[in-house]
């Protein structure tokens, strides 16, 4: 009579794990028949009504069968896992949903500037070479032509490491080892970084870009040099870029200039950006000086060349119309995302 009452209730679980679709149902079931207060309980419960012989057979019974019930369960809840996954497994994904914007990162406008000016460079044979960051006084200053007592020598431009070792103050020391590491003809460009003692404003960082342009070659003259910066110009800035010649003096190169171009605000019209005068200054610009060609070991009598230094920031503040030089070393993702 207990056993067939086992056996009823092992039907019972069965049907009712059959029907169960969810972890929900199983778990009911389980408490349901296997629960501190399930049937199997009330079974056992049962076994004080029967005579004492019979009890420790009956104990067995009802334990075998709790186990295989157990048994059972635990098989639904795997069958159901494995069928869910199918089920997941199965579903359909729409690989043409478009898919949440992603943030690409982006060059510096900085960056994009001096790729411009070398890739134009490049193209009409110009090297690009990096120099050193940290210079000695020899290529920063001596072999350059700037006299001990000049005023760029004072410590006052300068950040001094140690004595006659600094951070460069222009990209110039590059025309000296250039010239040294490699005989004429030789033509160059060195983008990079330069440091001088400014206060920081809208228009002064104590870094800086520069992009030394140099080419030294039999026959070389002033019209290869304007030649060579309008195009530069017109690559950086539009087709319409004019460039003109203001004298100046380097101790490095004679005759020496300032370089302007076209102002792109206004197109040389006059505006708040060139100051009214519809001209912008880029950099400065020069013939060698052939005391720089003989401290590089070159012969001037056989060989000339010209050199300039075109200031990169400057020109990403007029390419992107940033008036305040901070906003690109500040690098704030949100405002550089809008310099395109
Ligand atoms: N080195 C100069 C400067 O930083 C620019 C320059 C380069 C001038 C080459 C002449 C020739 O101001």
């Amino acid at each position: 009579m207990l056993k067939d009452q086992l056996k009823a209730l092992e039907q019972e679980v069965q049907a009712a794990l059959d029907a169960a679709t969810d972890d929900v149902a199983l778990e009911g079931i389980r408490l349901r028949f296997l629960g501190r207060s399930g049937e199997i309980t009330n079974v056992r419960k049962s076994i004080g009504t029967l005579a004492p012989a019979e009890r420790p057979e009956a104990g067995k019974a009802i334990n075998t069968a709790a186990a295989a019930l157990e048994a059972r369960i635990e098989a639904a809840r795997h069958g159901l896992a494995l069928k869910q996954l199918h089920e997941r497994l199965a579903e359909r994904i729409d690989v043409t949903f478009p898919a949440l914007p992603a943030r690409m990162g982006s060059l510096h406008p900085i960056r994009r500037a001096l790729e411009d000016a070398c890739g134009y460079l490049q193209r009409l044979g110009f090297a690009v070479v990096l120099g050193n960051e940290v210079e000695t006084e020899r290529y920063n200053f001596d072999a350059l032509n700037i006299p001990a007592d000049h005023p760029a020598r004072e410590g006052l431009d300068s950040f001094y490491l140690r004595p006659g070792v600094l951070l460069r103050t222009h990209t110039s020391p590059m025309q000296v080892r250039t010239m040294e590491a490699v005989p004429p003809p030789l033509a160059v460009v060195v983008p990079g970084k330069a440091y001088r003692r400014d206060a920081i404003d809208a228009r002064h960082s104590p870094m800086f870009h520069q992009i030394e342009g140099l080419l030294v070659a039999p026959g070389i003259h002033l019209g290869h040099l304007k030649g060579t910066l309008t195009g530069l110009l017109r690559e950086l800035f539009g087709a319409s870029q004019a460039v003109r010649f203001r004298p100046s003096f380097f101790p490095f190169t004679e005759p020496s200039a300032e370089v302007d171009t076209t102002c792109p605000g206004c197109g040389g019209s006059g505006c708040k950006t060139c100051g009214g005068s519809g001209w912008i200054e880029v950099g400065g610009a020069g013939m060698v000086h052939p005391d720089v060609l003989r401290n590089a070991g070159y012969d001037p009598t056989a060989v000339q060349g010209w050199a300039f230094g075109i200031g990169i920031d400057r020109i990403v503040m007029v390419r992107h119309d940033v008036d305040d030089i901070r906003v690109l070393f500040e690098n704030d993702p949100r405002v550089l995302a809008t310099l395109r």
